[in-house]
């Protein structure tokens, strides 16, 4: 790869550092790929901090730390400080296990400017059930705490069949802990979300009944509580401007240093996803491959093409084209235009014959898991 910029090709703003893969929660709609176990190897912390100056340097001012689990990284702290240092917006997105308030103080005092915490469910049983690991009352623990230390309190809840019933007493228990904002996700089906799918996916009723209910409590909390409700793209007819447009804002960074442009890039085919350990963010960024492949509206296929859509969602996501159409060029087929929208009706079909019968079970994000992958 050359090192030379192109004029036309914005800079990355959002930078996504996976730390680790490492997690104590074994979550079956995690979007990590399935065969997270055989990337092991993790970036030395002054691989981090040349990612995160050049990043920088570009023009990058979001940083979101994650992973995994990204508290099971010793130098957090330390990769905080850093961020810190060279003008980072940084957040912690977090499950909140392993972090106490010793942890938030030090996160605090280095400058972490955002803590993100997860929940799986309203209840005990289905949230321990569900991230595979007792931990509701340290998340509620950790919530409270968060909220003590003068964090904005931002508690995100992934949303799909097996919890979408507790949507009344989800919204209860976030406004009962002063959470700020209240990240409502629709699951999206990448990774082990996909793999669970039919164990996943709501109807459209229980979606609509939820929506309804969160809507409501939205009017009801407003100018206490901003609550955001991500929909399920399988019940819209326009796909969604994945990740604002490839290769335009959003710069995800691997455990191992492999560089993505969202984060199900690698099991794209064809890529050949470049390591920071052998280039330079800038050289990623403007000369590699991957990040060009998607850029611009020339690789498009009809009906795209020649959609007066394409500048607006840029032909949908290219994960889901390729999960449903073995093609990375088609068009997302939750688009109306899309000769394959079928494929996505038939999923909804699916899910709501799996529900109407025996339940498969869920299977979980664990390294056993992943070692069939
Ligand atoms: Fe990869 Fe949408 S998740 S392009």
């Amino acid at each position: 790869m050359a090192g030379s910029n192109n004029p036309n090709i914005t800079s990355p703003r959002w930078l996504l550092a996976e730390l680790s893969y490492k997690c104590p929660l074994q979550c079956p709609y995690c979007s990590n790929p399935l065969d997270y176990a055989k990337y092991s190897t993790e970036l030395s912390t002054e691989d981090w901090k040349r990612v995160l100056a050049q990043a920088r340097k570009m023009g990058a001012v979001q940083l979101g730390f994650s992973g995994g689990e990204p508290l099971t990284r010793p130098d957090l702290v330390e990769l905080v400080a850093y961020a810190r240092e060279l003008g980072y917006y940084s957040n912690l997105i977090t499950s909140g296990y392993g972090l106490n308030e010793a942890k938030i103080v030090e996160l605090k005092q280095a400058g972490l400017d955002h803590i993100q915490v997860s929940i799986q469910a309203s209840s005990q049983e289905l949230n321990d059930h569900l991230a595979g690991t007792t931990s509701y009352q340290h998340k509620q623990e950790v919530a409270r705490l968060v909220k003590k230390h003068g964090y904005p309190m931002v508690l995100c809840v992934v949303i799909h069949r097996q919890n979408i019933h507790q949507m009344p007493e989800i919204l209860a228990m976030a406004e009962n802990l002063g959470a700020d904002y209240l990240e409502l996700a629709n699951t999206q089906y990448y990774g082990w979300a996909h793999l669970n799918r039919d164990a996943l996916l709501p109807s459209r009723e229980q979606f609509s009944k939820a929506e309804k209910i969160a809507q409501d409590y939205k009017d009801k909390v407003a100018g206490k509580m901003k609550i955001y409700y991500v929909v399920p793209d399988y019940y819209e007819d326009r796909p969604k401007a994945c990740m604002n447009g490839w290769g335009t804002t959003f710069l995800t960074i691997a455990p191992d240093g492999t560089a993505l442009p969202c984060h199900s890039a690698r099991e794209l085919p064809g890529l050949d996803c470049p390591n920071v350990k052998d280039f330079s963010i800038e050289q990623i960024w403007h000369e590699s491959k991957t990040f060009n492949f998607f850029r611009g509206t020339d690789w498009m296929q009809e009906p795209c093409r020649s959609c007066d859509e394409k500048l607006k969602d840029f032909g949908g996501c290219r994960c889901q084209a390729y999960l449903f159409n073995n093609d990375i060029y088609s068009t997302d087929p939750v688009c109306s235009k899309s000769p394959q929208r079928s494929r996505i009706d038939a999923a909804i079909a699916s899910a709501e014959k799996n529900a109407a019968q025996t339940e498969q079970p869920l299977i979980f994000r664990n390294s056993k898991n992943s070692k069939a992958f």
